[in-house]
């Protein structure tokens, strides 16, 4: 079935980074898996997008997809598209995917400690970004790698570039690895649980951190997280992930103000700040937990979980549809909830609210 032609960004123009029915497939000895199953996402110039579900929903794998950094031999790109800049990015040649990377998409994982060297002081990881982006010279690769500890502002940054990995805390091995990121001056930086290895302090700094480049450099931010406060803090636009599909995006306001998807208020549900109705009652975690991809249900991959499953739910698989009147809110589910209120056991979307 077809997909509705744009998500999110600017319909008018080229998005930053446009990603369009993108089918990730896993060829295991146990069989064949499609984790990411056909999702599409956007993220224009200057603007963070959120994508945000639960663990084993396939938000890393979609993230390798993009950059070209999928599992090999068994991981592959096996349908839909990635377009960057009006590029495509699907099916390039390991070379040209080596160039987009770090030039003109950043990224950033989870563990500062994995993603450095621990034999080489930092300093010298950074020259070596700077070097690998661009033909500088020595000295303007270290005065280059200084100004950019400097702007993710790391501490003595001059001093600080002798030292080793270990020597630094966790928040500032991140600041390293963002300079890492930012060396070739990329226009989108994709952060995939930047700071779920920091403690809360060092997060909101990391976080502060990431908004305030974004704004300074005017890049994309695709933010890749499973909590919700974070995106609220973060967001322009969110886009939710449940088992492999995208089941609603809209911007953070409409989403925070009005979710659609059962499982997106179940997500708002647990967050504590939003329950002050029901101050003293347990938090709601959602019961059950996210189908792994070999072991999908029919129709919805939400409804085992949703208390507003239908026998429609079993039977067909929800496609993306927009909610106007914001033609950027779409939700994929047969009873969506309407405005502040408890969703319809009847139809989808009903026709008055389609116009
Ligand atoms: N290398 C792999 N081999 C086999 N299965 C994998 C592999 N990588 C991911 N998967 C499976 O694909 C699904 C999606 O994984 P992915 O890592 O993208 O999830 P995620 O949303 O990033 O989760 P988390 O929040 O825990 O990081 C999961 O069911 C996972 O078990
Ligand atoms: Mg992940």
């Amino acid at each position: 079935m077809p997909l509705p032609s744009t998500i999110g960004a600017d319909s008018t123009a080229t998005p930053l980074l446009a990603v369009r029915s993108l089918q990730v497939t896993l060829t295991l000895p146990d069989g064949t898996i499609r984790p990411v199953d056909h999702i599409d996402l956007a993220v224009d110039e200057g603007e963070t997008l959120c994508l945000v579900g639960e663990s084993g929903c396939g938000k890393s794998l979609a993230a390798l997809a993009i950059l070209g950094l999928l599992p090999r031999p068994y991981g592959s790109i096996s349908d839909g598209s990635v377009r960057f800049r009006g590029a495509e990015l699907a099916g390039e040649s390991e070379a040209r995917l080596r160039k987009v990377r770090g030039r003109e998409i950043g990224l950033i994982f989870q563990e500062p400690q994995s993603a450095l060297n621990p034999v080489i002081k930092v300093g010298a990881q950074v020259m070596e970004a700077v070097r690998a982006h661009g033909g500088s010279s020595r000295a303007e690769a270290r005065a280059k790698a200084r100004a950019l500890l400097a702007e993710v502002g790391l501490p003595a940054p001059e001093e600080r570039m002798h030292a080793y990995p270990h020597e630094l805390s966790g928040g500032m091995r991140q600041r390293v690895c963002i300079a890492i990121a930012l060396a070739g001056d990329p226009r989108l930086l994709i952060a995939d649980e930047p700071t779920t290895a920091l403690d809360v302090t060092v997060q909101a700094q990391i976080l502060g951190l990431l908004a305030d480049l974004r704004c300074k450099r005017g890049m994309g931010l695709l933010l890749i997280t499973h909590d919700l406060a974070l995106v609220a803090q973060m967001a322009d636009r969110v886009a939710v992930m449940y088992a492999g599909r995208i089941v609603e995006t809209g911007s953070v306001t409409e989403l925070f103000a009005a979710p659609r998807h059962p499982y997106t208020r179940g997500l708002l549900d647990s967050l504590p700040d939003r329950r002050t109705d029901r101050a003293g009652e347990p938090l709601r975690a959602i019961a059950g937990t996210v189908p792994s991809p070999d072991k999908l249900p029919s129709g919805c991959r939400f409804r085992d979980r949703c208390a507003w499953a239908t026998a429609k739910c079993a039977a067909v698989d929800p496609e993306p549809t927009p909610i106007p009147p914001a033609s950027e809110h779409l939700v994929a589910c047969h009873h969506p909830f309407r405005r502040g209120s408890e969703p319809r056991g009847d139809a989808a979307i009903d026709e008055k609210e389609r116009e």
